[in-house]
């Protein structure tokens, strides 16, 4: 725990700086179980926004575990942290009116919940998508290989196996991954930020 420490408030507050950028910062959350298509979905995402100027930047789960979190593992604990250390980092990029993209299976409502608050109480909008397959689906694709060892007891904790998954109960998107295509499910994130005044 850090004492004695004192915030120390900029000269530009963050409704200048989105002024003079010509942007606005949001976290766009993804949840869901491992090979539901978090990854596929934000990246393609990622390639859109940029090509329509806006400045944006994804954090992966796999990837930030092999720097920032590599001392994280998958037990409850460690996810927690793992979400809250993301959700802190995502803040910091929204609010440099950057559009975060994250794509974490945060399999805890409660660690959502975390990560939904501390960008609401600094008003950075956050906009939760639930990528949703059902488990069978996302067991046939197992792109990794991981329910299969998962299912061998080879690893442990592995969510949907395992470990929990709770889905979010009230997501601003919920987009099916087994039944839409990555265009379809694209259009509807880039619709909502459209319609939300998020983006031109
Ligand atoms: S979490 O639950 O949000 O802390 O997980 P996350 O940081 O997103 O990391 C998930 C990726 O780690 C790999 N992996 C596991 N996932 C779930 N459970 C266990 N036990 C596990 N071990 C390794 C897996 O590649 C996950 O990536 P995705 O992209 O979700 O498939």
């Amino acid at each position: 725990m850090s004492t004695n420490i004192t915030w120390h408030e900029g000269s530009i507050s963050r409704t200048e700086r989105e002024k003079l950028l010509g942007q606005k910062g949001l976290t766009v959350w993804f949840t869901g179980l491992s090979a539901s298509g978090k990854s596929t979905l934000a990246s393609a995402l990622e390639q859109q926004l940029l090509h329509l100027g806006s400045s944006c930047y994804r954090l992966d789960g796999d990837n930030i575990r092999f720097g920032l979190n590599k001392d994280l593992g998958f037990g409850q604990k460690d996810r927690e942290e793992n979400i809250r250390r993301i959700a802190e980092v995502a803040k910091l990029f929204a609010d440099s009116t950057t559009i975060a993209l994250t794509s974490f299976i945060s399999p805890y409502q409660s660690d959502r919940d975390v990560a939904r608050k501390l960008h609401e109480d600094s008003g950075i909008p956050f906009i939760e998508v639930y990528v949703d397959a059902p488990l069978e689906v996302v067991e046939q694709r197992d792109p990794k290989g991981l329910y299969k060892k998962a299912k061998m007891g080879e690893i442990k904790e592995f969510t949907g196996v395992s470990a929990p998954y709770e889905p979010p109960p009230s997501p601003e998107l919920h987009i099916r991954t087994d039944k839409l295509n990555l265009k379809e499910s694209v259009k509807i994130i880039l619709d909502y930020l459209i319609e939300k005044k998020y983006i031109n």
